[in-house]
Order: C-alpha cells, then structure tokens, then sequence
C-alpha cells in the first residue's frame, strides 16, 4: 500500500510518468536532484513509525549532530573573568582530524576567533564558578551533496555552547568493565582523531555493560587485545609506586586528549616518572591507582576494573593522586590557581 504522501504526490502530479529532462547517456554516479525524498524519524528508545514524502532539499539538522568534533569549556573566575582552557590545542587537534578525512578546516585563529565569540556572546550561560563550566563543541562536518564515496563539496564548522556539570554523576568512582571482544580502533584507523567514528564504535559495548551495571567501558588493543588503550569517551591513566603510565598515542588508535597531555605535565612536575607505553592489561590489575582523563570527565577515578573473571578495586577519594591532579588542574582552569604554564587565554 503506497503511503497517504504518496498517494496524494500521484494524484497531483500530472508528469510524473514522463520522463524528466535528464541527458540518459550521459550518466555518471553523482547526485542528480529528483523531486521528491522520503523521511522517517526514529527517537532514541522509540521505533521508526510513520514517513512522509517532501520535495528533495536541504535538511533541518540539530548543530548537535554528530561529525568531526571537539569539545572544549569556558569557566568563570571568581572575580567574574572567562577563561578558556588551551584553546590552541582543540584548534590543531581539529586541523590534524580534518586532513586525516580530507576535510577543509579552519585556520587556528578563525577557530579561536570562533570560539570566543561564542563564549561572549553566551556569557549569561556560563556557570558560576564551582557550578559548572561552559562547554564547547566545534562541529565540522559535510554539509554539502555527496552520492559516491569521496569527501564532500561544501564543509560547514559551527561551534555551539552548553552549561555542564560533572560528566559522571557527583564524580563517582567508575566501575570499569574490560571489553575483550569488541574493539573501538585499529592502527592506521580513526581511534587517534576526534571524528564520530571514533565513538559510534562503543555504543553497543557500552550498553552491554551497563546492562551488567558497569559505569563504562575500557577497550583493549584490536591486534592481540593483549594492552589497554583508551576509555570510551576518556584517556587511562595508572600508577605504581612512583611510576604513571598512559597508553602511548603513536599507533594512533588512542586520543591525544588536552587533559592526558596537561596531567603528564602536572605529575612530572609534582616529581612522578610519567611514561607513555603499551600497557598490558595485567599492569593495570596490578595498579596502585587508576583514573581517566579528558576535557569532559576532567579527572575521574576509577574504583574498580574487571577483566574476564577478575575483579579488581583501587584507591580513591581524598588522598588518592587522581584527587590532587583533579584539584590542580580545576584550579588553573578556574583561575583559583596561578597559571605558570600560560595554558589559560582571558577572553
Ligand atoms: C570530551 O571530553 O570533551 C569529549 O569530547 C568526550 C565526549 C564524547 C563527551
């Protein structure tokens, strides 16, 4: 049974069993506009139901959507000045993403420029400090025509703001399952940039987990599945004795996250040898501590791991390491501590 749209598109239209003026012979595989497309919605939770038929052309998208994206924030001072978080970083670490996809993307001081105009001209949405922070997402995505494979024909880079709070609730501890059978990045693949497809790839194990009660996810290496290498949305950290190690980004298949290349710099300075390596799994069964980095979660501990039939819990709470990087870090992006670093830009 044709749809009601449909039905009624037949009836209206005198032509449409003529053909329409198209050169036949000389076809190629390229979008050629026709007359009309069909759309179905789908709510998450909910199922596809009724379509309906419109004319071909653009479409309405949420700026949300996802694309190659980044994710920076914006905090208020308590003497009421808004600072951004190393900024210049999401700028290059967007460039490096968008020639990995053959993607046009804007100058390092267009995307600041960006940025801070975005931030001003939604001061009101900033959070007081210790509320929250303002979060960034600059989007790049393509937004024009495409019908074969191959990057597309127009580009467009948007920035949208948001208040936060903490990413996981209260910044509890995580719960961490290892995930030994599903894989979120393979060498020479995306799992280095910040593209959607670098994300999409944990959902289902993320819903596995947490239907077991899990908080999330940590993936192991696709080749031999022998090492850990990054959290869902989140670099790994773990620490023995005197020793931080985090899985090393080279073979890129693990983020090079803002907030993991900040903490290196901060524990080496608080006198921990920081090492960036292949980690086997055992290191982190047998870890003092363990915690997750990244400009959302900031600086998360993590409570407990299990991997296959082992268990296994760490340090957390006031004391613990991943407590004192979370309070330097906060209080240089809040301006609560002075920046000898110059990582922070006033706008
Ligand atoms: C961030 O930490 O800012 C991220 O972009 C991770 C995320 C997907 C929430």
């Amino acid at each position: 049974m044709p749809s009601p749209g449909l039905q009624t598109i037949l009836i209206l239209s005198k032509d449409h069993e003529k053909y329409s003026d198209v050169n036949w012979d000389e076809l190629e595989f390229g979008v050629v506009p026709t007359d009309y497309m069909y759309t179905m919605k789908c709510s998450k939770g909910d199922e596809f139901s009724q379509g309906h038929l419109t004319p071909y052309g653009n479409i309405e998208l949420s700026p949300s959507a996802g694309g190659l994206f980044e994710g920076l924030k914006a905090n208020r001072t308590e003497d009421g000045r808004f600072l951004l978080f190393r900024p210049e970083e999401n700028a290059l670490r967007m460039k490096m993403g968008a020639e990995r996809m053959c993607m046009p993307s804007p100058f390092p001081q267009q995307f600041l420029d960006a940025v801070k105009q975005t931030v001003l001209a939604n001061k009101r949405w900033v959070p007081p400090t210790g509320k929250g922070t303002l979060y960034l997402r600059p989007l790049l995505m393509g937004s024009g025509s495409v019908l074969g494979l191959g990057p597309a024909p127009e580009y467009t880079f948007l920035i949208f703001a948001s208040p936060v709070g903490s990413y996981h609730k209260g910044r509890a501890a995580l719960n961490l399952y290892v995930e030994d059978k599903l894989h979120r990045a393979t060498p020479g693949g995306t799992g280095g940039i910040k593209s959607i497809t670098n994300y999409s790839p944990v959902y289902l194990a993320q819903k596995q987990a947490r239907a077991k009660g899990f908080s999330d996810v940590l993936f192991l290496d696709s080749l031999t599945g022998k090492y850990i290498e990054e959290i869902t949305a989140c670099n790994i950290f773990i620490l023995k004795g005197n020793v931080i190690s985090t899985p090393t980004i080279i073979h890129g298949t693990v983020l090079p996250g803002i907030t993991r290349k900040s903490v290196i710099d901060i524990a080496r300075d608080f006198g921990y040898q920081v090492e960036e390596r292949v980690i086997p799994v055992e290191d982190l069964l047998e870890a003092d501590e363990a915690f997750c980095t990244g400009t959302a979660v900031v600086v998360t501990p993590i409570g407990a791991v299990t991997y296959q039939d082992r268990r296994v819990e760490y340090k957390t709470g006031k004391g613990a390491l991943s407590q004192k990087l979370y309070e330097t870090i906060t209080g240089i992006q809040t301006g609560r501590l002075e920046d000898k670093k110059g990582w922070t830009m006033e706008i």
